[in-house]
């Protein structure tokens, strides 16, 4: 049976519908709210706002729930792989046998970036930021790959969607690669996702790289865990981008500069600069937890609290104790490791964080992660955003398919001058 909420002003009422997801989220459905009473909502940050329906990822913040298509995260980064995980995002069912086989084909054809693309990366200035480079080289992919005449309009998505996820693997090895004056590695079709993105960074001419299975888990696991998280800044950035009907390199490429802050996709790397600064500081982190409570402080604790979830990160579990193993297995001995533990015992335990719902996020523990796989602290957060591309394609291809998808257009409540003449340059004070 249908449910409506009742809303009354000056007397007259209105009746909003009730919309119900299949996990009971409860939503009022006001499409008629400014047609029918003149009102619109306000909600700054959408913290209230539903922006679209989705089935593609579950989150429950209260009880710290992350699910793909139904399936948890923690069974996922058990089991699956990324590629996996990719088809499963974006298709909304695991692949069989067949239909992996067919996809690891193609992301192999698909994986080598046009040669004209190294003269781009070669003319950015040194100093730059990889996922300014990258988001730059994204939306260049269009130039580069136009749409092809003859292909059907889903054909032409499969290869774009394909081609985004084997080319930007691709294309973040060559930034590493320009950025260090070395010789280019290709893709090669014997190994797996994860070992080619390793072997495109590491191998060189003099010291070929030997596959270390430790590492590549840890890559697989970080990348399952990065793949979606619904309507976050830069999902919802594709999203609405996307709603311009651009084509989905722009689209992706806006996403991507919007996991580059440090309040979203940018706080891993954030969180291992700040750990190193409480190492230099003689690892003092009481001064950095007194510092975060204090309200004339800019400073904020990174890799600490969460829109949504309000109790600890799931993806933080698997990522701290996954962090530990990794750790172990490859014989080393982070000192940001036991900082950032000691940080968190103290952190947890204070009524500041407590009161505020502050624990660790997925990006507390990925930085030590990452160091211990030899990615650079820069290139962070692009290890972020090729984990991430799976969603951003899956959500931007749901709204493409809801017929109810239109133009984000927000509205606003406008405090500025009320009207007034214009004023000659002579007249003027
Ligand atoms: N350190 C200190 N205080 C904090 C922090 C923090 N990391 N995060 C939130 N607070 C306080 C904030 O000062 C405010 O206090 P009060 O109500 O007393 O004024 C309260 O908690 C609510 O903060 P908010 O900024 O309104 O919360 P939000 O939901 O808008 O922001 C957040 C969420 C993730 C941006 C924020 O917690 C933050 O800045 N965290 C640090 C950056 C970070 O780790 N980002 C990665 C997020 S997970 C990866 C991803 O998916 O993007």
């Amino acid at each position: 049976m249908e449910e409506f909420v009742t809303l009354t002003y000056n007397g007259s009422e209105i009746k909003l519908p009730v919309v119900i997801g299949t996990e009971g989220e409860k939503a009022i459905d006001i499409t008629n709210l400014r047609s029918e009473t003149g009102f619109i909502t306000l909600d700054p940050g959408y913290a209230n706002t539903g922006s679209c329906t989705s089935a593609i990822t579950f989150m429950d913040g209260e009880k710290g729930i992350l699910r793909y298509r139904g399936i948890p995260v923690e069974q996922l980064a058990e089991n699956a792989t990324f590629k996996e995980t990719a088809y499963l995002l974006i298709h909304g069912r695991l692949p069989n046998r067949d239909e992996l086989t067919q996809f690891s084909i193609m992301l192999n054809d698909n994986s080598l970036v046009h040669t004209d693309m190294k003269a781009f990366y070669q003319n950015f200035p040194r100093a730059s930021h990889p996922m300014g480079i990258l988001s730059s080289m994204v939306n260049a992919m269009r130039s580069f790959y136009p749409i092809l005449e003859n292909e059907s309009e889903k054909e032409e998505i499969t290869l774009t969607m394909t081609r985004l996820l084997a080319k930007v693997r691709t294309m973040a090895a060559m930034s590493y690669k320009i950025s260090r004056g070395h010789e280019l590695v290709l893709p090669r079709p014997d190994l797996t996702y994860c070992e080619n993105f390793l072997n495109m960074m590491f191998e060189t001419p003099v010291k070929p790289y030997e596959i270390n299975r430790a590492a590549v888990n840890a890559l697989r696991v970080f990348w399952i865990l990065h793949a979606d998280h619904e309507q976050n800044c830069s999902t919802s950035a594709v999203r609405v981008v996307g709603s311009a009907r651009v084509n989905l390199y722009a689209a992706i490429s806006s996403g991507i500069s919007a996991l580059w802050g440090p309040l979203h996709g940018g706080a891993n790397q954030a969180v291992i600069e700040m750990l190193t600064e409480i190492q230099e500081d003689g690892g003092n982190f009481n001064k950095y937890i007194e510092k975060a409570k204090d309200k004339k402080d800019p400073f904020r604790m990174m890799g600490f609290g969460h829109r949504v979830y309000k109790t600890y990160d799931p993806r933080a579990k698997i990522m701290k104790k996954m962090c530990d193993e990794l750790l172990e297995s490859m014989n080393i001995k982070d000192p940001l490791l036991d900082i950032a533990k000691e940080l968190e015992e103290v952190a947890t335990k204070d009524p500041y964080f407590v009161d505020h719902n502050l624990y660790p996020n997925i990006d507390f523990y990925s930085g030590i992660v990452l160091r211990a796989i030899g990615i650079p602290t820069n290139m962070f957060t692009v290890m972020f955003a090729i984990g991430r591309l799976p969603g951003w394609i899956a959500q931007w291809k749901e709204s493409m398919d809801d017929p109810k998808w239109k133009i984000c257009r927000p509205r606003q409540v406008y405090t500025g001058n009320t009207a007034f003449d214009f004023v000659p340059i002579h007249a003027r004070r």
